[in-house]
């Protein structure tokens, strides 16, 4: 069991959630849920004990994992190490172990390695690679990929090893914050499978409302500063709380209409000479004040994006007998095609097949094996990176406002402001350090600095990961309104669906193109 003791936290002054107590029982699986911004990933880190509440405690049983973020951590290790790291204790055995070994033996050296070896034991050590490796299998990991460093694989299958490090190990409680981020939809009914045979207790972090409702058997929603347990899934909380929400609102409506006939009464007679009863209607009203109905944290950002510079030619950009291979054989080759002015294309299929690749050699931020990627006259590129990081990276402790200033040399502080109000960063928050934001405002604010900068040519990879349902719609809207050209790689269908004029898709066998009406 994993309870919750009255705990709080405030963040730079800001109430995340005050007081909750509860409990996540075993053989439960919890949908964590809420906007971008109301506390999700600080409420798991508080339970991991990475970060203090400002009061109250956590109790966790032993053996805790998570599904970490960060990826940089880990360059130098190996996949599979990786991975067996997500096991602490047994790591640490090993390690010492290995250590040892390679040392002169003596008599404490001995008792040592005994100790160790029972660790290990514990632990199901001997298991342990094979265990890995069928994580690593059924998220798609090829199996060349097992033995090389990190870094040398791509940037989402990093992201894909860091889950399988969290599921290694047979952890009592598994806390997972946005796992399905890159993920395409092969891996994520994987993950569904895996999830749905756990037998710990389970806290998962989503957007993805068809994830959550596959997987969970419980909500804990973020709201109203506090956190709120529905039984049943996503859809179910949905319908819960909206009625808990109307009832609320409707007695506060009847009362406020008693107290105001109440009020006429005393207004009427308060100087006559009805004395006592004007005496019990003053305490009416009193003890019928409504209560006061915290503001549901629910809101959406105002996403639109206007190409300032002329238009440019009616060929966008060409690309000419592409191919891409890093080491190993070529993601694709001969890969021809031309975007014409007000294309809105949608890159799809399975991670590994070369989508953010592609991206890359369009948006010129990486040179191809062979072949030419050519821009129209006047075609001005936006690029949103699938990694944030590799915006961010060395800018962590720059301001938010500031390093959207930045973004366009000579921009005016008022019109930095209202794009950062329209991206729902309030006063404080857009003075914010990078490094305190959410994934949700990180991936807003990348969207502010597109806002500002009006390319005509947006070149968007999974744009909607870490962003909230109501920031995913606004951003399809802002991509069917936008008047550009717009290339995005994305899994969502209904995105996909609302914006998209042609889809680009990466199938086992090559890339197809073709054309579609959007929806
Ligand atoms: N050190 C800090 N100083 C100020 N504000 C902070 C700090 N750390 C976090 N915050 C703010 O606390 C809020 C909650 O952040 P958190 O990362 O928990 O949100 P989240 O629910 O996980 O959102 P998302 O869905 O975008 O991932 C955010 O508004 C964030 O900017
Ligand atoms: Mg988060």
């Amino acid at each position: 069991m994993i309870s919750l003791e009255n705990v709080s936290k405030q963040v730079g002054g800001r109430t995340l959630f005050d007081g909750v107590t509860c409990t996540f029982r075993e053989g439960c699986r919890y949908g964590l849920t809420g906007p971008n911004g109301a506390g999700k990933s600080t409420l798991l880190k508080v339970m991991m004990g990475v970060e203090p509440p400002t009061s109250g405690k956590v109790l966790l049983p032993r053996k805790v994992s998570f599904l970490k973020q960060t990826i940089e951590e880990f360059r130098n290790s190996t996949v599979i190490d990786t991975v067996l790291m997500g096991n602490a204790r047994l790591w640490a055995a090993m390690q010492e172990r290995e250590r040892l070994y390679a040392e002169e033996m003596t008599d404490s050296v001995g008792i040592r390695l005994g100790e160790l070896e029972e660790i290990v034991l514990e632990e199901d050590g001997y298991s342990a690679e094979t265990e890995a490796e069928i994580l690593l299998g059924g998220l798609g990991l090829p199996e060349e990929m097992w033995r090389q460093k990190m870094e040398q694989i791509p940037t989402d299958r990093q992201f894909r090893v860091l889950l399988a490090q969290a599921l290694f190990g047979h952890p009592q409680a598994l806390l997972l914050d946005e796992p399905t981020n890159h993920l395409d939809l092969e891996s994520i009914s994987w993950l569904e499978e895996f999830l749905r045979n756990y037998s710990g207790i389970l806290i998962v972090v989503s957007h993805d409302r068809h994830f959550l409702n596959a997987v969970c058997t419980d909500i804990a929603d973020i709201d109203y500063e506090t956190v709120i347990t529905y039984p049943g899934n996503y859809d179910a909380m949905l319908v819960t709380k909206m009625a808990v929400r109307s009832r609320a609102e409707e007695e506060n409506r009847l009362k406020e209409k008693k107290i105001s006939q109440l009020k006429e009464f005393v207004a009427k007679f308060g100087a006559g000479t009805r004395a006592s009863q004007v005496q019990s209607r003053v305490r009416e009203i009193q003890r019928l004040q409504p209560m006061e109905l915290k503001k549901s944290n629910i809101v959406r950002p105002y996403i639109r994006f206007t190409p300032l510079q002329k238009q440019p030619g009616q060929v966008v950009l060409k690309a000419n007998n592409l191919a891409k291979s890093y080491e190993g054989p070529s993601l694709f080759q001969n890969l021809s095609f031309e975007v014409q002015r007000g294309d809105k294309i949608a890159v799809i299929g399975n991670n590994g097949r070369g989508k953010t690749t592609l991206l890359k050699l369009l948006s010129g931020v990486l040179a191809p094996s062979s072949g030419t990627v050519t821009l129209g006259h006047g075609v001005e590129v936006g690029y949103f990176p699938q990694n944030h990081e590799d915006l961010f990276g060395s800018h962590k402790k720059e301001i938010a406002f500031e390093w959207l200033k930045a973004r366009k040399a000579g921009s005016y502080d008022q019109d930095v402001r209202s794009i950062l109000g329209k991206l729902l960063f309030s006063g404080d928050d857009a003075f914010k350090e990078i490094s305190a934001l959410s994934g949700g405002e990180k991936a807003r604010l990348i969207l502010g600095g597109l806002m500002l900068t009006s390319p005509n040519l947006l070149i968007l990879d999974e744009p909607n990961n870490h962003l909230d349902l109501e920031a995913v719609s606004a951003l399809a809207w802002g991509l069917e309104e936008f008047k550009g050209t717009a290339i995005v790689a994305t899994h969502d269908r209904e995105l996909i669906d609302t914006f998209a004029t042609r889809i680009i898709s990466f199938e086992a066998d090559g890339v197809r193109i073709k054309d579609v009406s959007p929806a």
